[in-house]
Parts: C-alpha cells; structure tokens; sequence
C-alpha cells in the first residue's frame, strides 16, 4: 500500500473512532457528514441522517432554541460557538453534550457550511448537579444549625436573666438584711466575710449580665440594633481598651428580627476578630438603614490581612465564612476589604425585611 493511502486511511479511522463526535453540516442545518461515534451516540445509521436530517433536529426540544440562535449568529457573521446543549437519541433518551461550531464560508464570506465537535459531559454534568445538591443541603444545615443556636442562646440568657439573676438578688438582699441584724460582737468576727460575700454577689451579677447579653441581648428585642451595638461596643471598649465608636443616625429604623440578629453576630464576630488578630486600637462601627437596605461596616485600623488568600481554600478559622453564610441565609452579602498592613473593612449588606 501506498504511503499516502495509509495515511489517508488511518485519517479516516481517527475521524471516524474519534472519542468525541464530529459532524458538519449544510447552511441550511442539513447534516452533510457525522463520525461514527456521535452516529452510536445517537443511535442512528448513516443513511438515515446524513442528507437527510438537519442537526437541530437531535438537539433536544428544551435546547434547540438556544441551538438555532447560535446557528443564526454564524449566518450573521459569527465565528464560532460553544454551547452546552442536550442531544436527543433515535430512542428519545437524551445526554448532555459539549458543541463547539466553527463556521466555514465561502469567498464572499457567506455561509458554506459548520464543523463542529461534540463531547459528552452527562458524567460532569452530572458531578455538577450532584455538587449543587450537595451545596443545598449543607446549607440549609447550616441555617438550621444557626437557628437552634440562635433560639438556645435566647432561652439560655432568659433562663440566667430571669432565673439566676432573681435568686442572686435574693442572696443579696438576704446577706444586707443579715448584716443589718448583727450586732457587735458577732458582727466584728463576720463583717468582712459579710462583705466579701456582698461583694462577690455584685460581681457575679455584673458577669451574669455580660454572659448573658454576649449569648442573646436582650435588648436587640427591645430596642433594635443600633441601640445594643452601642451597649456592645462599650462593653467591648471596656474589656480590652480598643477605642470603638457606634455611628449611626438616629432614630434607626427597625428591621426584621431576622436581619438585627445576624447584623449583630456579625458585629460581634468582627469584633472577636479585631481583639485576636488586628492589634488595631480603634473600630469604627457604621450602621446606615435606608427604606430598603441595610449596611454595616466594622473598619479597623490594625494589621490587616491578605484577604483573597482565603478565598477558595479549606480554611481552619470559620468566623469569617460563618458570617457569610449567615447572610447569605437572608439574602445578603458580605465584603472584606483587607490589606496586610491596611486595616480590615467588613462591609455587610441585606435587604432591611
Ligand atoms: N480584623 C482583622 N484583622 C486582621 N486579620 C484578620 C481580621 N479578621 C480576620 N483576620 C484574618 O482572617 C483569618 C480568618 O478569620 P476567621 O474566619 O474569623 O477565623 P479565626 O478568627 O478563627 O482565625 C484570621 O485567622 C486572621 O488571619
Ligand atoms: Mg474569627
């Protein structure tokens, strides 16, 4: 056999065994060739589509649409398409399918014709969607395990408020009325034990209320956001000496409880954030509430950090991500400005229902 006839066959076989298909077609869509793998793919014979059939015809009904724009566009001009797209087998089974079309034109530049690759991609699409799912449900966990948290912290601090903080009054009132009733000399051998006791009650109050209002304040409830952020950021100023101001314009307007509760564990965590990592000594906290939207920003003025270093890669601290999750449960988004160096802007977003 001829070199040029080996070669010629070896061509053909590679055309036709290819492990992706090829077809080309007319300017009218009518196939004019077809490998044997897309032939198998689709379970045809070869007299029965070629010359006979137009492509569009095994793009499935939910994708030919899309498939006859794309075709248009090469008559208008176009160089070439990509298209995922599913294709229709003789049987009426379908299979997801990568197109990619180049057009061939004639000297005039008109239309003479396509020639296109096809792959098959049902075991990524397939990947894909099971990846989706996958995301779907660890994010409704997520929600779910924010909320239970959310309504334990709320009967938690309840229960030391209403419970613990009322039986610690008692003791108190208790130990004065002692103290009122002893006389000397008794009253010189326990004065000071009775003090240290009076005393260490008031502390016990004191740190009730800080447990207590960290778990669930109270007075996110009742007075809304702005008001406990500012409660918070004293507290806060007071615990570690990082000078931290409340702007917002009053009188703030209310949002859902939904929205409060998030803003403010998302403030909470950035600060938390700003004491671990920053060495920064002042935060500023912004709260701005327009008719639809709310925005809140903690800027410090700290070390900062390489912010889209973290982006994409498993990370060991989970604040950060927590926070995006919790808002993207309601409908918002968060921003981190960073730069080592530069101080961190935590910016988050949500619509105020
Ligand atoms: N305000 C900040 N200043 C400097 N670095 C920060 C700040 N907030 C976050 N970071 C950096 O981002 C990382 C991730 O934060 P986070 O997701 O809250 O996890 P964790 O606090 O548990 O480390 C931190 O380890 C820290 O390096
Ligand atoms: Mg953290």
């Amino acid at each position: 056999m001829r070199q040029a006839d080996a070669t010629t066959i070896e061509m053909r076989d590679l055309y036709e065994n290819a492990p992706c298909g090829y077809h080309s077609v007319r300017p009218d869509d009518t196939v004019a060739r077809m490998n044997r793998t897309e032939l198998d793919w689709l379970g045809y014979s070869r007299s029965e589509v070629v010359g006979k059939r137009r492509y569009a015809q095994a793009v499935s009904g939910r994708s030919r649409n899309e498939y006859l724009r794309a075709f248009e566009r090469l008559h208008a001009g176009g160089e070439g398409i990509e298209i995922e797209t599913e294709l229709q087998r003789k049987d009426g089974s379908t299979f997801d399918a990568l197109l990619r079309v180049s057009a061939l034109r004639d000297g005039d530049g008109r239309l003479s014709g396509t020639r296109a690759s096809v792959v098959d991609i049902t075991a990524r699409k397939r990947a894909e969607n099971e990846a989706h799912l996958y995301a779907a449900r660890l994010r409704a966990i997520s929600q779910h395990v924010v909320e239970i948290q959310e309504i334990e912290r709320r009967r938690l601090s309840a229960e030391l408020h209403d419970r613990i903080g009322q039986d610690l009054a008692t003791i108190n009132l208790n130990l004065h009325i002692i103290r009122d009733q002893l006389q000397p000399p008794q009253l010189d051998r326990v004065a000071s034990r009775l003090d240290d006791s009076i005393g260490l009650v008031e502390n016990t109050v004191e740190t009730m209320r800080d447990v207590a209002s960290a778990l669930r304040p109270l007075m996110l409830d009742d007075y809304g956001l702005a008001v406990t952020l500012r409660a918070h950021a004293e507290q806060f100023f007071g615990r570690t000496g990082i000078r931290t101001v409340v702007q917002a314009r009053d009188p703030v307007l209310r949002m859902s409880q939904a929205v409060e509760v998030t803003l403010f564990r998302i403030a909470q965590e950035a600060l938390t954030n700003v004491l671990k990592h920053s060495h920064a000594d002042a935060v500023r906290i912004s709260l701005e509430v327009g008719r639809d939207e709310v925005c809140l920003t903690i800027a410090d003025n700290g070390c900062g950090f390489d912010a889209r270093a973290l982006r994409g890669h498993p990370r060991e601290g989970l604040g950060l991500l927590i926070m995006e999750e919790r808002l993207r449960a309601i409908g918002g988004a968060l921003r981190i400005d960073s730069r080592r160096g530069a101080g961190t802007r935590l910016v988050a977003t949500v619509g105020r229902q």
